[in-house]
């Protein structure tokens, strides 16, 4: 079956601790480092800017998985790429010309991503599946951490997982929201490749121990 690779996310992180976060998920087995940048206008909520990504880039050892929940997104592709941003990831609800977008990011030397909210069909990325490098899969309403998984989840990764075979596209189907050790053997199952984890992670007493577990689900 599908190898598991672990995104944790810094959402769920001590920001008043952020470099001896970062350093505990240099030295844990986690395959990327999953960044959420929110601006209050696309989600009922604000994380953290680009001096912050900065700062997490100066001192991480894994790849920066930028995932964006703001308007508007192209205006700052090029400043997350100078953060440090490995892989940008914008939703398709906030990509009117969502091709273009993509386009974009690949131009500047990054890994393109597109996320889709619980109620956006797999189905809508049918045209663009062969361009891109990952899928975020909502399976929360993205804005805050810790929140409920959603169960229809499951049906849309089986669903993108036959699209992606079906069009022999290279995209990897990243789940994102109420990931922990139930709901990612279940992920695993319907053909998920990475797992992003926040209060699952940081809220543990052995954070470490948790991303092993998460990438043997
Ligand atoms: C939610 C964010 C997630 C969040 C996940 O909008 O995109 O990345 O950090 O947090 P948990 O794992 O706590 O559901
Ligand atoms: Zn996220």
């Amino acid at each position: 079956m599908n190898e598991i690779l672990v995104s944790p996310s810094v959402l769920a992180a001590d920001f008043a601790n952020l470099q001896s976060e970062i350093t505990m998920l240099n030295e844990s087995s986690a395959d990327f480092i999953h960044v959420d940048i929110m601006d209050g206008v696309f989600v009922p909520n604000i994380s953290f800017g680009l001096p912050v990504v900065e700062a997490i880039h100066r001192h991480a050892r894994k790849p920066l998985d930028v995932h964006l929940m703001i308007v508007n997104p192209d205006q700052y592709f090029q400043q997350f790429q100078k953060a440090g941003a490995e892989t940008i990831t914008v939703h398709l609800e906030a990509c009117p010309h969502l091709h273009r977008s993509i386009q974009a990011i690949h131009e500047l030397g990054c890994k393109a991503g597109v996320a889709l909210n619980p109620h956006s069909s797999v189905q809508l990325l049918r045209n663009i599946i062969r361009d891109i490098d990952q899928v975020i899969v909502m399976s929360v309403n993205p804005g805050f951490g810790g929140q409920k998984f959603i169960e229809h989840t499951y049906e849309k990764v089986r669903e993108l997982k036959a699209i992606i075979t079906a069009t022999g596209s290279r995209a990897k189907i990243e789940i994102d929201g109420g990931v922990n050790l139930e709901t990612g053997h279940k992920l695993k199952e319907a053909g998920a490749d990475i797992l992003v984890a926040g209060s699952f992670v940081f809220g543990a007493d052995d954070p470490k121990d948790i991303i092993n577990k998460l990438r043997e689900v």
